[in-house]
């Protein structure tokens, strides 16, 4: 590998349309966290960037629907996602946000530059357009027919129904959602970033020379390249979005997937206004974008041959991405309601943000999908964090207060067992930087983990409470061991479970060299992070400040704690979590695919019949009617015998409605009934005439009835 100066990771900047979910969490968001971390806590200069993506038609989409502009959909999960963020000790060293005014402009002058080098080639193409609304109409702004199921609410890149990919060409009477209106084919000119031609070059740089990229990443990339790349519109016509600053291009704007990656850049940018070229423009940079598998293509292939054809940029040294996090067996989505909400979870577990982030990292889908499940999420805190981690260092340090009033005690007899106890943990730091440098956090985990359970195996077997009964100079050597690695556990668990941590060298008072702190601006002296609600622990100099500073270095070194050092007070790390609470998640989430089925099924109408003519309709004796008496027909489940008042006659009707009305339902009822049916008889009973209804998608049936009280016998038609 280059020798690198300093490493810039980013997170890829979530739209904001929706509050981040457990998915966000565990693709991109935790990783990238757990990373910028480890390398901070080697000393190495790390900047991290993330912020909004604030534009694309999603966005307008739902200010539309909720009567709002989008500027304010913008701002409000703006705020949303920044605090959950925090909320979970992922510390950016600026989270802004593509609206920005510094974004605007750099996004603007990215595209000028390729625009007036003649990087793009233009193309006229027919979209469609909605007259009525005055407006070219992006895809998911037209509505039809699906050809494939025949949902007559089908998008046009997508049908939520069966999951197919369309185009707007392809639905059944297609329709504006704007106005309702048919949209027509009209010309218009776009911009392209003629990837093509960046094919040769993109398949040396990743197929070449990039081989140590995830399998995952590597495979997605292979496949976009022998499948071979087309030219890319980067403009759109849409009135959300950074304007194309072109003459004649008014009604235009960038394509979001154009702007969103040099929000990277520019909110950098706005951080480090005096030095954001040396992270993006120098050599000796080394780029990582943290990202999920929705966004490979456009940040190993769109975004760098961006950056190529601009020049001057570094490009991305590597592109970790993780695979989806499925919910509960089913795929994780805003618009259907199917996730853990970060903000709900701060509300509904408050102080248990590590146990998040352990088990969004224990179980992350790192090389194939995975699966959250709330029975799990329990397990893996009341079996590993509980159990192991929290209870060696409970009994550590309790025991240390009830034999030696606090103080790291003087190992009079040191013995060979204790020495070899501690050199199991160098093999972990060393697997652990192994695979963290590979992004590996889940293998990286359980070496942490195991550093817990050696202490937590080490303290059973010794029983220092039985030997402190007889032998005082053993119990201490005992506690001495443990302690040190009690003190390993809070830098090693530092990357992972922050808070705990940080808790933990607040018990043993010590402090951490957590490395560079930029959000004050470069190089600023590191400050005083601690409590200030962004986060513990997160950079040098915490507070209280303690005479004992361990960096990652400090790891498997023998002694962090010299005899006579006092610790703190024993707080408990992590706490049970018990059946009724994630019994309750689990009842929420039921509720939520229970409401999701029914409406479901009430979508599921039929197609339409075959056409019938006038004549065919006129035919039939359509009237209001009144029920004068209701009664269950005998040993039947599903007949009501009704007597009916046709403003022609009185006529007995026997009707299947017995399961969805009872008699009393029926009693005095304006209905619409099919007055001149050829009679039938029904166990036994002359039947005149049937009772209109219609049929929902889930089978259940309600009565027609008029708008208002007619006069029975009043001909529908
Ligand atoms: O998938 C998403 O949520 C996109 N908003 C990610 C953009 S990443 C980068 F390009 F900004
Ligand atoms: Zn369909």
């Amino acid at each position: 590998m280059k020798d690198y100066k300093r490493t810039l990771v980013t997170c890829a900047l979530p739209y904001a349309n929706g509050p981040v979910h457990i998915g966000h969490l565990a693709g991109a968001y935790i990783p990238g966290d757990i990373y910028v971390r480890f390398l901070r806590l080697r000393g190495e200069d790390v900047l991290f960037i993330c912020g909004s993506d604030e534009h694309g038609v999603p966005i307008t989409i739902k200010a539309r629907k909720e009567g709002i502009t989008p500027q304010d959909v913008v701002d409000r999960y703006h705020k949303i996602m920044k605090d959950a963020f925090t909320g979970l000790g992922i510390n950016f060293d600026i989270y802004s946000r593509t609206t920005s005014k510094v974004h605007d402009k750099l996004a603007s002058d990215f595209f000028r530059k390729l625009y007036d080098e003649g990087k793009f080639i233009t193309k006229e193409t027919e979209q469609f357009y909605d007259d009525e609304a005055r407006t070219f109409l992006a895809d998911r702004y037209i509505v039809g027919t699906c050809p494939k199921c025949g949902n007559p609410n089908a998008y046009g890149d997508q049908c939520e129904k069966c999951g197919s990919t369309l185009s707007p060409e392809e639905l059944v009477n297609p329709r504006s959602a704007l106005s309702g209106a048919a949209p027509r084919k009209v010309k218009t000119k776009h911009w392209y970033l003629p990837l093509d031609q960046y094919e040769p070059w993109l398949r040396d740089w990743i197929l070449e020379q990039h081989k140590e990229w995830k399998a995952n990443v590597y495979g997605q990339c292979k496949s976009w390249l022998d499948g071979g790349l087309q030219p890319r519109a980067v403009s759109r016509d849409l009135d959300w979005g950074v304007p194309v600053p072109v003459e004649g291009a008014e009604g235009k704007v960038l394509y979001v997937w154009f702007d969103a990656p040099i929000g990277y850049i520019s909110n950098t940018k706005e951080l480090l206004p005096e030095s954001w070229e040396k992270w993006w423009k120098s050599e000796d940079t080394r780029l990582v974008h943290f990202i999920g598998k929705d966004n490979i293509v456009f940040h190993c292939i769109v975004f760098p041959s961006m950056l190529k054809a601009h020049g001057g940029y570094v490009l991305p040294d590597n592109v970790p991405s993780n695979e989806f996090l499925n919910l509960e067996g089913d795929k994780i989505s805003t618009s259907r309601g199917w996730a853990v909400w970060v903000d709900e979870y701060e509300r509904d577990f408050p102080g248990q943000e590590d146990v998040l982030r352990y088990m969004l990292t224990a179980n992350a889908p790192e090389t194939k999908d995975n699966d959250f499940t709330w029975k799990d999420f329990q397990s893996r805190n009341n079996s590993e964090l509980v159990a192991v981690f929290g209870n060696f260092v409970n009994r550590a340090v309790v025991l240390t207060h009830k034999y030696f009033n606090g103080v790291v005690p003087r190992n009079a007899k040191p013995e060979a067992i204790d020495a070899e106890t501690l050199a199991q943990i160098l093999p972990c730091k060393e697997a652990m930087e192994k695979y963290i440098e590979t992004f590996h956090f889940r293998e990286a985990l359980k070496e942490a983990m195991n550093m817990a359970r050696i202490g937590n195996k080490y303290i059973s077997d010794m029983e220092p409470w039985k030997v402190a009964k007889t032998d005082m100079d053993r119990t201490a050597s005992i506690l001495y061991t443990c302690l040190q690695i009690c003190a390993c556990l809070a830098v090693a668990f530092e990357p992972f479970t922050p808070f705990s941590a940080g808790k933990l060298r607040d018990m043993l008072h010590v402090s951490l060299n957590a490395g560079s702190d930029h959000r004050k601006g470069e190089g600023t002296p590191t400050e005083n992070f601690y409590r200030e609600g962004e986060g513990r622990a997160l950079h040098t100099g915490e507070a209280p400040g303690y005479d004992i500073v361990l960096d990652w270095s400090s790891l498997g070194k023998g002694e962090l704690l010299p005899a006579g050092h006092a610790i703190g007070e024993a707080e408990l790390l992590f706490r049970k979590i018990e059946d009724a609470e994630v019994d309750a998640q689990i009842a929420r989430l039921e509720a939520i695919k229970a409401e999701r089925e029914k409406a479901e099924a009430l979508k599921n109408i039929p197609p339409q019949k075959a056409e019938v003519s006038f004549d065919d309709f006129s035919a039939m004796d359509i009237r209001t009617a009144t029920v004068l008496e209701a009664e269950r027909v005998p040993k039947t489940d599903k007949l009501l015998k009704l007597t009916i008042d046709t403003g022609l006659d009185k006529r007995t009707i026997v009707s299947g409605i017995a399961e969805y009305y009872s008699p009393e339902d029926m009693l005095g009822k304006q209905i619409c009934i099919l007055a001149n049916l050829a009679p039938r008889t029904i166990r036994g009973i002359e039947s005149r005439g049937m009772i209109l209804m219609a049929k929902q998608g889930d089978g259940s049936m309600r009565f027609i009835t008029p708008a208002e009280v007619l006069a029975n016998g009043s001909q529908v038609g």
